[in-house]
C-alpha cells in the first residue's frame, strides 16, 4: 500500500511511523486509519520489527483529533464505520506483540490522546498537550477516550477532561500518569529511539506474553486474571529464551536472546 498521510522507516529492529497531513495538523481521516491499519499490520507480520514508534510530523502536532471537515455532516450511519475503525486500529496497536510508544511531539487531542492511549509507553515533548475536547464539538470520544483514559488515570481526572475538554500540558499529563516520561521537544525523538533500543533485544515471546497478561487479565476478576498470567508464564518457559536467560543468569552475563 502506498501512504499518503503516513511516513514509514524501520530498522535495527524499530519501526517508525510519523503521522504526516501537516495541512490539517495530523488530523486523522478514513484514509489516514486505513493506513495506520494497514502500516501496523505490517509491522506486525515483520519479525525483524519489535518496536513500533508512532510520532506527528513537523514540530506543532502529534495528532489534532479525527478530521472535523470530514466528519462535520455525517449521519449515526456515517459516523458509526468510522468509530469502528478507529477502535479497530486502535485495538490492533493496544494488543499487538510488538512494543508501541507514543512520542508525542505536539497537538495530542480526542483522536490524538486516544492514539497514544493505545501505545504501551507515552513519552512527550514540554510543549505537548493533551485532551479529549470532543465535548465541545457536542460528540465524545469515539476512538476509546472514555473508556482508556478512566483505566489509566483514573475515573474522577478522566470525567474532569472528559467533561470540561479541558487540554493539559505536558506536565500535568506526568502528574496524573498519563505519560511516562516528558523531554525537551528537540530530544524527544532521540529520547524515544534510545529507550526503545534498549527494549529491541528482549525475548519477543516474553513481551508477548506480558502485554497478553496485562491486555486480556485487566478486565477479568482478579481469580481469572491470575490464572491468565499463570498460563502465561508457564508458556515462557517453552522457549530456548527462558532457558537463556536463566543460564545466563546463573554464569553472571549478558543473556543473548535468539527470538525462540
Ligand atoms: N480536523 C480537521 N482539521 C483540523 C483539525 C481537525 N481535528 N485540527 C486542526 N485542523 C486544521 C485547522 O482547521 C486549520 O486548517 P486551515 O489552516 O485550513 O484553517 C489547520 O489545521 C491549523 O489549525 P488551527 O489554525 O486551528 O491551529 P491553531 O494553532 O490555532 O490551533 C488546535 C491548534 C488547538 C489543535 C486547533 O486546531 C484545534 O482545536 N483542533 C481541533 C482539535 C479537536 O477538537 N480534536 C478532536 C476532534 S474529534 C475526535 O477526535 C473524535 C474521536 O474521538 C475520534
Amino acid at each position: 500500500m502506498t501512504y499518503n498521510n503516513l511516513l514509514f522507516e524501520s530498522g535495527e529492529g524499530i519501526a517508525t511511523v510519523t503521522f504526516n497531513r501537516p495541512k490539517a495538523l495530523n488530523a486523522m481521516n478514513p484514509e489516514t486509519a486505513r493506513e495506520l491499519k494497514d502500516v501496523i499490520t505490517k509491522c506486525i507480520n515483520d519479525e525483524n520489527i519489535k518496536v513500533v514508534i508512532l510520532t506527528g510530523a513537523g514540530d506543532k502536532a502529534f495528532v489534532a483529533g479525527a478530521d472535523i471537515v470530514t466528519m462535520q455532516n455525517n449521519q449515526p450511519s456515517q459516523s458509526l464505520p468510522f468509530m469502528e475503525q478507529g477502535h479497530e486500529v486502535m485495538r490492533l496497536i493496544e494488543t499487538m506483540p510488538k512494543i508501541a510508544i507514543a512520542a508525542v511531539n505536539g497537538f495530542a487531542l480526542g483522536g490524538g490522546t486516544e492514539i497514544s492511549l493505545a501505545c504501551d509507553i507515552r513519552f512527550a515533548s514540554e510543549n505537548a498537550k493533551f485532551g479529549l475536547p470532543e465535548i465541545l464539538l457536542g460528540i465524545i470520544p469515539g476512538w476509546g477516550g472514555t473508556q482508556r483514559l478512566p483505566r489509566l488515570v483514573g475515573m474522577g481526572i478522566a470525567k474532569e477532561m472528559i467533561l470540561s475538554g479541558t487540554q493539559i500540558d505536558a506536565k500535568r499529563a506526568y502528574e496524573i500518569g498519563l505519560v511516562n516520561r516528558v523531554c525537551p521537544a528537540a530530544e524527544l525523538l532521540a529520547e524515544v529511539r534510545k529507550f526503545a533500543l534498549k527494549l529491541v533485544s528482549l525475548p519477543p515471546f516474553a513481551v508477548k506474553m506480558a502485554k497478553y497478561s496485562m491486555n486480556f487479565g485487566y478486565d477479568l476478576a482478579l481469580d481469572n486474571a491470575t490464572r491468565l498470567e499463570i498460563q502465561c508464564c508457564a508458556q515462557c518457559f517453552s522457549t530456548k529464551d527462558q532457558k537463556e536467560g536463566m543460564k545466563a543468569f546463573l554464569e553472571k552475563r549478558k543473556a543473548v536472546f535468539v527470538g525462540q
